[in-house]
């Protein structure tokens, strides 16, 4: 991926460019195939768990990858917040951090679409491919709470898409737009608790306390941050960093 280092860019053009998260996702895919063909050549054991009649590994890949694309989307939202409430400031500063925060939503998206894709091969859910893109389509399990996974997933492309547009649609509709993340982010969250497997466990249980509990926190840092910044205007200014000795 390139990443724009331009102090420039004032974060108003996206910082990674979309033919570079294309040929990723191409990339995700032509390896996925090749896995296919070349694992029942190479390790037929690991091929078995992948075909047969009742394969599980499908489940499993979607199961791992669900949270890898909720921790990306938690990742994400802390560094948009960081941004706003201004912690990024202090580490690691803020284009790192809008870079960052661009780039780990993208390759969250990416997981979650592969987290939607893999579990076609699983053939206790049994999905079409149309349930799996249609909201509130998967009749034979929990339709509701999956259609909320599948409109967070949505609203995750419109939002990673908006980096794109921002030139065009500007900053205002841009910020309003992005609004949407926290609508996405308890979307992506209750859709697991409520649709996923793993939610009975007591790792699962804690990965989504602590998950929401910190994105609170730092919403919450952010909104005193946003007011002491409006009642208290003389407060505003981070000192400059002390220059360094010249030797
Ligand atoms: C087209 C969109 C989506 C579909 C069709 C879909 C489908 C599913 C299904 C069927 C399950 C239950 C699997 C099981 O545990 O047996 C599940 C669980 C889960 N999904 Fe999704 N999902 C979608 C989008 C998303 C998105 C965008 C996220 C992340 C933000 C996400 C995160 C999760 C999590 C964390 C679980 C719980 C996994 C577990 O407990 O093992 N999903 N999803």
């Amino acid at each position: 991926m390139s990443i724009n280092s331009s102090d420039q860019n004032e974060f108003n053009e996206s910082s990674i460019n979309i033919q570079s998260f294309l040929t990723f996702l191409v990339a995700i895919t032509v390896g996925l195939f090749i896995a296919v063909i070349v694992l029942p050549l190479w390790m037929p054991n690991m091929a078995f768990s992948l075909g047969g009649d009742a394969p599980k590994a499908y489940w499993y890949l979607s199961r791992a990858t669900a949270f890898v694309a909720l921790s990306l989307l938690w990742l994400s939202m802390a560094l948009g917040l960081g941004i706003t409430n201004k912690m990024a400031r202090l580490w690691p500063g803020a284009p790192a951090a809008f870079a960052l925060h661009e780039y780990v939503s993208l390759l969250g998206l990416a997981f979650a679409i592969f987290h939607a894709i893999v579990i076609l091969g699983d053939h206790y859910i049994n999905f079409t491919l149309l349930q799996v893109f249609i909201p509130f389509s998967t009749v034979d399990y929990r339709p509701f709470w999956v259609g909320i996974g599948q409109l967070g997933f949505y609203t995750w492309a419109i939002l990673a898409l908006s980096f794109y547009i921002r030139p065009a649609i500007g900053q205002k509709s841009w910020r309003f737009l992005h609004y949407g993340s926290f609508a996405m982010y308890l979307m992506g969250i209750f859709h697991g608790i409520f649709s996923g497997t793993d939610t009975s466990a007591g790792w699962a249980q804690n990965y989504y306390w602590y998950s929401a509990g910190s994105l609170l926190f730092l919403l919450m840092y952010r909104i005193l941050a946003a007011t002491i910044d409006k009642y208290f205007p003389e407060k505003k200014q981070i000192p400059a960093p002390a220059p360094r000795p010249t030797q």
